[in-house]
C-alpha cells in the first residue's frame, strides 16, 4: 500500500491526540493509504526525541522548516499555538504538502485569508481539526437533521465551559495571551460551538456578542513577577443563522465544575437533539411524532452509526481520542480521492470571521453582520 508520510509539529496535548489517531486509525479501519509517522517537530532537542519515542515518530526534529523542505513528507499536521499556524501552513502549503491544522485556524481573519490563499494558489488539500463534528452521535444528529427528522431549525444553544483557570494564582499561560492565542475563551472554545453551529444549522449571518476578563493579571509562568491578561476569559453570543434559525453560543473557562461541557441544544419545527461531549457517546432525541413525552436517549454505539463500525460491539463506549482518529480518517481518504475535505481552510475564514465579528460587537456595543 502506497505510504502516507505525515510530520507532526508540536507535540504536547494535541500532538500527543494527533499522534493517537495516526497510530489507531491503520489497526481499526481499512485505509487506502497506509500512514507513516516520520518525524516530529519541536522546539527543544531532548523533549522532542523524548516525544517521538513516546507517541511513535521514527524521527525527530527542532526544525518545521527542514520538515517542511523534506521531498519525502506529504501532510503537515500543525499542532502548536495560534500564532505560528499561518508561517507553517503557508511554507507547508508552498512546498505542495496536504496541511492539517488545529483550530482555530488562526489568529485573525488576515492570516486565515492568506492561508487559504496559499493553500489554493498550492492546489494542495487542506483540512482544520474541528474533530466534535466526527463523535458519532454529533454526526449522527447531522444525518437526522439533514434527512429532515427534527423539521425545520429555529434554535441552536451552544455552551462550552471550562474551569480550569477559575484560581486567580493559575499562571498566564500562552493560551491568556492574545498574541499567542489570538483570543481566549471565545477562539478556544467557542470556536468549537460556532464550527458545530455551522455544521449542524448552517451559515452565521449575524452577531451580538459580549465578552469579559475577570482577572486581568496573573503570575508568570517561572514565578518572576505578574503579567497582564489581554484575552477574554468569558465569551457570550447572539447568532442569526441565514436559515432563519436564531441562537447562542458561551465559552468561559470560569465554570467551576464544568471540566469539559461542550454541549448544544437544537430545537427544530418537528423536534429537539441535545449532545453533550461529557456523555459522548449519547444524543437525546425529542420528536413530535410518537415522543411519548419525553426524551429519548440514543446510545451512539450502534454500527448503523457514524464511524462505529470498525470499533467495538455495540454498547462498548468511544472516548475523546477517537473524535480525532475519525478526523484523520476522513482526512485520508480525502487524499486518496483527491477531494478537499471538511472542515477545511474555507471553514476556518468563514469562523474567523464570526469569531471577529463577535469581537467587534463586543466593542460596538451592537449587532454586526457576517460577510459572506
Ligand atoms: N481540537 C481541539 O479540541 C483542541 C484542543 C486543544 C488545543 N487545540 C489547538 O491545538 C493547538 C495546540 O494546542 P495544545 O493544547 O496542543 O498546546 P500545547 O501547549 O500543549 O502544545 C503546543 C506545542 O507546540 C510546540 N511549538 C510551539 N511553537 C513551536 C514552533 N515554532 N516549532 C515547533 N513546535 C512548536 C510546543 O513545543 C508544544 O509541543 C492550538 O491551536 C489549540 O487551539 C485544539
Amino acid at each position: 500500500m502506497t505510504k502516507l508520510n505525515v510530520a507532526l509539529i508540536g507535540h504536547q496535548f494535541m500532538g500527543s491526540a494527533h499522534s493517537n489517531a495516526w497510530r489507531q486509525v491503520g489497526a481499526f479501519y481499512d485505509l487506502p493509504l497506509e500512514p507513516h509517522l516520520a518525524v516530529v517537530c519541536g522546539r527543544n532537542r531532548e523533549t522532542t526525541e523524548a516525544a517521538a519515542n513516546r507517541l511513535g515518530w521514527a524521527e525527530a526534529s527542532t526544525s518545521w522548516e527542514e520538515v517542511i523542505a523534506r521531498p519525502d513528507i506529504d501532510v503537515v499536521d500543525i499542532c502548536t499555538p495560534g500564532d505560528s499556524h499561518a508561517e507553517i501552513a503557508i511554507a507547508a502549503a508552498a512546498a505542495g504538502k496536504t496541511v492539517f491544522c488545529e483550530k482555530p485556524l488562526a489568529n485573525s481573519v488576515e492570516e486565515s485569508r492568506a492561508m487559504l490563499a496559499a493553500a489554493e494558489k498550492a492546489g494542495v488539500l487542506h483540512m482544520l481539526c474541528h474533530n466534535y463534528r466526527r463523535a458519532p452521535a454529533v454526526a449522527l444528529a447531522k444525518r437526522m437533521i439533514d434527512a429532515g427528522e427534527i423539521g425545520e431549525i429555529r434554535h441552536y444553544r451552544g455552551a462550552y465551559l471550562q474551569d480550569w483557570i477559575v484560581d486567580p494564582n493559575f499562571p498566564r499561560v500562552w493560551r491568556l495571551e492574545k498574541s499567542k492565542a489570538g483570543s481566549g475563551a471565545l477562539g478556544d472554545i467557542a470556536s468549537h460551538s460556532l464550527d458545530l453551529a455551522r455544521y449542524l444549522v448552517g451559515e452565521i449571518s449575524e452577531v451580538c456578542g459580549m465578552l469579559e476578563t475577570f482577572i486581568r493579571e496573573r503570575p508568570l509562568e517561572d514565578g518572576s513577577g505578574m503579567a497582564p491578561v489581554d484575552v477574554d476569559d468569558a465569551a457570550l453570543a447572539m447568532l442569526r443563522f441565514d436559515c432563519g434559525a436564531i441562537g447562542s453560543v458561551e465559552g468561559s473557562r470560569f465554570c467551576p465544575g464544568r471540566k469539559n461541557y461542550n454541549r448544544f441544544e437544537i430545537n427544530g419545527s418537528q423536534g429537539s437533539l441535545v449532545f453533550d461531549l461529557e456523555r459522548m457517546n449519547e444524543l437525546e432525541v425529542y420528536r413530535e411524532e410518537g415522543a411519548n413525552g419525553g426524551f429519548r436517549t440514543v446510545l451512539a454505539t450502534d454500527p448503523s452509526h457514524p464511524y462505529v463500525e470498525a470499533w467495538w460491539p455495540p454498547g462498548h463506549i468511544l472516548g475523546y481520542e477517537h473524535t480525532f482518529t475519525h478526523t484523520v480518517l476522513d482526512l485520508i481518504h480525502a487524499i486518496d480521492r483527491e477531494e478537499l475535505p471538511s472542515p477545511n481552510f474555507g471553514d476556518g475564514v468563514r469562523n474567523q470571521c464570526v469569531l471577529d465579528e463577535i469581537e467587534k460587537s463586543h466593542e460596538s456595543r451592537g449587532w454586526r453582520q457576517v460577510e459572506a
